[in-house]
């Protein structure tokens, strides 16, 4: 009887992590839009993409630091990423912030352009390699419990 119970709770579990595995589809419709899939990180919780208009809203459960390759760059990501998302390109970006030069800069937006990836901040522009981000990062240090 207990085996039978912890069975249930075992399989219960498992199923819930196959709809959190499920809700990764954030990281399929970047690469649907010829997006690499490290520009969001590893803990996605849910998002939501109108396909008619290209707004999109990707929660991740709590804010999120990261390194970002191959300058160690540290990003961070706010708990709800936003924008719209066209053809290789996302406009309108929001929850997405870099470090460098001592500052901490929003990137606006982000177009995909053949082998690279070129990051707007406001009216300025960084090209960098695709593959770089080929790879999905984790949080680091974070304070909510970790997925
Ligand atoms: C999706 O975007 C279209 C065009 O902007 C809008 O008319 C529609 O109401 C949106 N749908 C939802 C579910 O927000």
């Amino acid at each position: 009887m207990a085996g039978e119970k912890r069975l249930a709770i075992l399989s219960l579990t498992i199923f819930s992590l196959l709809i959190q595995s499920t809700s990764q589809t954030a990281h399929d419709e970047l690469k649907a839009n010829n997006f690499p899939i490290g520009l969001l990180p590893t803990n996605v919780l849910s998002y939501t993409l109108n396909k008619t208009s290209g707004d999109f809203s990707v929660n991740l459960g709590g804010t999120c630091k990261l390194t970002l390759p191959p300058d160690n760059y540290l990003a961070s990501y706010s708990k709800k990423v936003t924008g719209k998302l066209v053809e290789n390109k996302i406009e309108g970006l929001n929850g997405i912030r870099v470090r460098a030069f001592y500052q901490w800069w929003s990137i606006t937006g982000i177009k995909s352009s053949g082998d690279n990836l070129v990051f707007e901040v406001g009216m300025v522009s960084a090209k960098y390699p695709s593959k770089n981000f080929d790879q999905m990062p984790s949080c680091q240090g974070r304070s909510s419990a970790s997925a």
